[in-house]
């Protein structure tokens, strides 16, 4: 917004209340429209000065204050609240004939013969009930058993996509209902990260949702991108007639609502939305798990009340899950990274909902057994509300004499075939063997992913042919391949070019920041988060290494695994060579950056511009702050710092205009070095 000389300062107050209204339309543009006015960099400017006038004033500070979604520090048990109005839940059909005998039901009910109805998707998530006071969102809580249940309201004003005010003056009081759920793709990358870390992993998106909004800690909901969907409002500010003027209703309040709300006149189009849906349904980046069949008018609706807990205006059509079968043609094992083996389903390709199924994880020896799976066997597979498909059952009619009865291996099915052992009460068996190929794959594939040391070049199938060919047994040997030229250059797809491209990758990741480098190292259940909890505590390899298990312990946040394999990974004398052969190629076992208690940056304010190049601009965020400083998002007079980066643009321009010093990275990471 550009300010005219001759306008007055807006007081903070007055500048507060702009940069809300600003912020929440950016979000709604962003969150509900899809679209965007202004580049990530100037909502984050936006965002911080208001955050930065909050800070000064908190009295300033407002419940719907777009900064109160960063979440709040834990509370304690969440309070049971009752539903002004139930929760009701829907009856289930599953089949066309009884959704005739619904629309019958509502016919004969309301004595007419053209009821109008809605179609929506049915949401796979968890429902969740909204109260607007005066405007504002003042209570989010979830069903519980309909009458009563839990308020969730931080948790909740962490989703983007629930507005903490509702837009416009019309509505002022209302109670909104809707489905929290999470996207597919957050989904399975907040399990493929759990999985990394050894963590616990959820069965689909509805577990991880529910899960998620039982934290006790908000800010950690804030990082699980949550979503909402409105599909019932309740609100004494205005008279409301039909369902789907509801629904246009919510959206111009703000809301979210179905991706597919469509209006039949008949129950001929009612089935064909459901059966259109069972065949899309694969295609959407959320898990439906049916079809909401609703009549529109409300007095209609009131006519015909409720039943126990279901209304009678409402029904759900529930698909079954997609189902094919083929034939089971071989039970392989997969060996993890931490050596637990898993059998696999090798199944002879088949299309399931859209793609092709060749393999399907089944767990463990017990689920085997308890499936009676034989070897050349015809299986169901389905793909449901897992996004995973599975192996649900023989088909026995077509089970031939061949079928091979399996018997888990108790040798790893890596070339050393080490002995395999499955620990009493524990239903996975593991490889001990800490040179199993099969596992050092497995870890070299970890320490060269994204998420770890990220070395470009390096992956799946290069780490495959690199130990294939010998030319990488451990994790250090990586770091000799820079020697290795003529031999990567004998390989299949290997050219100077992909080689020098890896030399770099390889060179560049040992910039890598310590915490990543403890992450990539593939301690059992030191995922991301704990890599960096345990990099704080313990700022350098050689001080983690010597702590001990009641050191470990007492770190907030740090338990008895974690503390007990961070123990056994030190006491491993392979664990501590291959840690000092990484040493020598220089990679980062040290926070060269500051420990918590510095306070050298207290009560400056940096602003970062433009392409750093030796650390991400998170990074330095992070180092600012662990040093007492803030980052800020945009320059006034009072920044204490500018640090330009490459490409640096108008803010470099204004630090310049305004006198406020400006540091190159190099400058700004010896100024880093020194504090
Ligand atoms: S209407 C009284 N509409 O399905 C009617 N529910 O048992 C209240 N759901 O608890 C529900 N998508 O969590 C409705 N478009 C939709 C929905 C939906 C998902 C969930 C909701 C409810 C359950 C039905």
């Amino acid at each position: 917004m550009m300010m005219s000389l001759f306008e007055p300062t807006p007081t903070p107050h007055q500048r507060a209340t702009e940069l809300r209204e600003e912020i929440r339309r950016h979000d709604r543009l962003y969150y509900v429209d899809a679209t965007q006015e202004i580049s990530d960099r100037e909502y984050d400017a936006l965002f911080a000065e208001l955050q930065k006038i909050e800070h000064d004033h908190p009295e300033l500070i407002t419940q719907d204050s777009p900064t109160q979604r960063i979440g709040v520090a834990p509370i304690g048990e969440f309070q049971t609240v009752t539903h002004a109005v139930p929760m009701l839940s829907l009856a289930n059909t599953y089949s066309a004939e009884e959704v005739q005998d619904f629309d019958r039901r509502v016919r004969e009910g309301l004595g007419i013969n053209d009821p109008v109805y809605v179609c929506e998707l049915k949401y796979d998530g968890v429902a969740m009930s909204l109260t607007y006071t005066n405007g504002v969102l003042s209570l989010a809580a979830t069903r519980g058993d309909g009458q009563t249940g839990d308020d969730v309201t931080a948790n909740v004003k962490t989703i983007r996509s629930v507005p903490l005010r509702l837009l416009g003056d019309r509505i002022t009081n209302a109670t909104v209902r809707g489905e929290v759920y999470m996207l597919t793709d957050t989904f399975l990358e907040i399990n493929r990260r759990a999985e990394q870390a050894g963590d616990k992993t959820y069965a689909n998106p509805r577990n991880l949702t529910a899960g998620t909004l039982k934290q006790k800690d908000s800010r950690a909901v804030a990082k699980r991108q949550l979503e909402f969907t409105a599909y019932w409002l309740d609100t004494p500010d205005k008279p409301l007639t039909s369902h789907s003027a509801n629904i246009e209703l919510l959206r111009e309040l703000g809301f979210v609502t179905g991706k597919a709300v469509k209006t039949c006149s008949s129950i001929d189009e009612v089935m064909r939305f459901v059966e259109e849906w069972d065949e899309r349904r694969f295609e959407l980046p959320f898990q439906i798990d049916g079809i909401v069949i609703k009549v529109d008018l409300l007095r209609h609706q009131d006519e015909l009340g409720a039943v126990a807990r279901s209304p009678r205006w409402a029904i759900a059509y529930k698909y079954e899950a997609k189902k094919a079968q083929t034939v089971l043609n071989d039970i392989t094992l997969q060996v993890g990274r931490t050596g637990v083996v898993t059998p696999v389903a090798e199944l002879q390709p088949t299309l399931l909902a859209g793609s092709t199924i060749s393999r399907a994880t089944l767990h463990n020896e017990d689920f085997v057994h308890e499936l009676d799976l034989r070897i050349g066997d015809t299986v169901v597979i389905e793909k449901g509300g897992d996004v995973i498909p599975k192996v649900s059952a023989v088909v026995i009619e077509k089970r031939t004499l061949d079928a091979q009865p399996w018997q888990m291996p108790h040798t790893c099915p890596c070339p050393r075939q080490s002995q395999l052992h499955r620990p009493d009460g524990e239903v996975n068996w593991y490889c001990d063997d800490v040179v199993c190929p099969w596992q050092i794959r497995r870890r070299l594939q970890h320490f060269a992913s994204r998420d770890a040391m990220d070395i470009e070049g390096l992956g799946e199938k290069a780490i495959d042919q690199f130990v294939d060919a010998g030319l990488i047994e451990s994790i250090a040997d990586i770091y000799e391949l820079p020697n290795r030229r003529d031999e990567i250059l004998q390989l299949d797809r290997w050219a100077p070019k992909s080689y020098d491209k890896l030399v770099a990758g390889i060179a560049r990741s040992t910039e890598q920041p310590f915490p990543r480098v403890l992450f990539a190292l593939g301690i059992r259940f030191v995922g991301e988060g704990v890599a960096k909890i345990l990099a704080r505590a313990f700022p350098s390899i050689d001080e983690l290494s010597m702590a001990t298990h009641e050191q470990l312990m007492s770190v907030h946040e740090i338990g008895d695994s974690i503390a007990t394999s961070v123990r056994e990974f030190f006491e491993d004398a392979d664990n501590v060579a291959l840690v000092e052969s990484l040493k020598n190629a220089g990679l980062q076992f040290t926070s060269t950056y500051a420990g918590p208690s510095s306070q050298e940056f207290a009560g400056k304010t940096f602003v970062l511009t433009g392409e750093l190049t030796s650390m991400t601009r998170k990074e330095a965020e992070e180092y600012i702050e662990a040093r007492g400083g803030k980052a800020s998002g945009s320059v006034s007079k009072k920044t204490s710092y500018v640090v330009a980066g490459e490409n640096a643009g108008s803010k470099l321009t204004k630090a310049q205009e305004l006198g406020v010093p400006v540091l190159t990275e190099e400058e700004f990471r010896s100024l880093l070095s020194t504090s």
